[in-house]
């Protein structure tokens, strides 16, 4: 099977872990896009979602759905999202989409964490996969420095995030202790928010392989 149908395949199979008539968290991405599809072929009641990106909103408000400003919203049940990379403690590398932060956010007053991923993106160790950081404009060579230091290869994206900040993919870090680099990172002064998942990582995962839709959870 192509990436695309496997994206499919895992996008529908999330569809059971959304709870009828609750307030669902949607990330971002084209497997969440494949979700979305599949959600609103279910015909599964959701009175309202809340989003991570501009993009999933448009998406869910092209379907009918009503998506709510977390400030409306005390605890989200599920959360639904991709991820760029997943190891096996289900920490994630995510951020490729841009839509980093606000994931970050809705992940970090959900219940639970449903990651749905291609089986592409399961790795032994984190990294192969340049980590994203979203960063204050007006820090990028500040941070950029401070990455640098520390032995990563930053690259400015041309791109500008839904919050209005710029990010830095960095390249060469082999990430084995996600934890650590995720409160390392987050000290670096104009850095917004970094891009690995550890302290809130995953707690299901549905990986899209050949065989089928696996489903690991923690
Ligand atoms: C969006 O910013 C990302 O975190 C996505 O969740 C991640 O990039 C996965 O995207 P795809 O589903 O498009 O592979």
């Amino acid at each position: 099977m192509d990436q695309k149908e496997l994206k499919r395949l895992v996008g529908q199979s999330a569809v059971a872990y959304v709870k009828p008539g609750e307030i669902l968290g949607v990330g971002t991405g084209s497997t969440v896009d494949c979700f979305i599809d599949a959600l609103k072929d279910s015909g599964i009641d959701v009175p309202a979602c809340v989003s991570s990106s501009v993009r999933s909103t448009k998406k869910l408000q092209d379907y009918g759905y009503r998506v709510v400003d977390l400030n409306e919203v005390d605890r989200i049940g599920v959360y639904i999202d991709g991820a760029d990379e997943i190891d096996a403690s289900f920490s994630m590398i995510k951020g490729g989409g841009g839509a980093l932060t606000r994931e970050k956010i809705v992940a970090s007053v959900s219940d639970r964490f449903v990651c749905i991923a291609d089986a592409s993106k399961k790795v032994d160790v984190l990294g192969q996969f340049p980590l994203p950081i979203e960063v204050i404009p007006m820090a990028v060579r500040a941070v950029s420095a401070e990455i640098q230091r520390l032995g990563g290869e930053p690259v400015l994206r041309d791109f500008t995030t839904d919050n209005g900040n710029k990010i830095l993919d960095v390249h060469g870090w082999k990430i084995e202790d996600a934890c650590a680099w995720e409160e390392k990172l987050n000290q670096i002064v104009g850095v917004v928010t970094v891009g690995l998942f550890a302290h809130r990582g995953a707690d299901v995962l549905l990986l899209g392989t050949d065989e089928g839709v696996k489903t690991f959870s923690r």
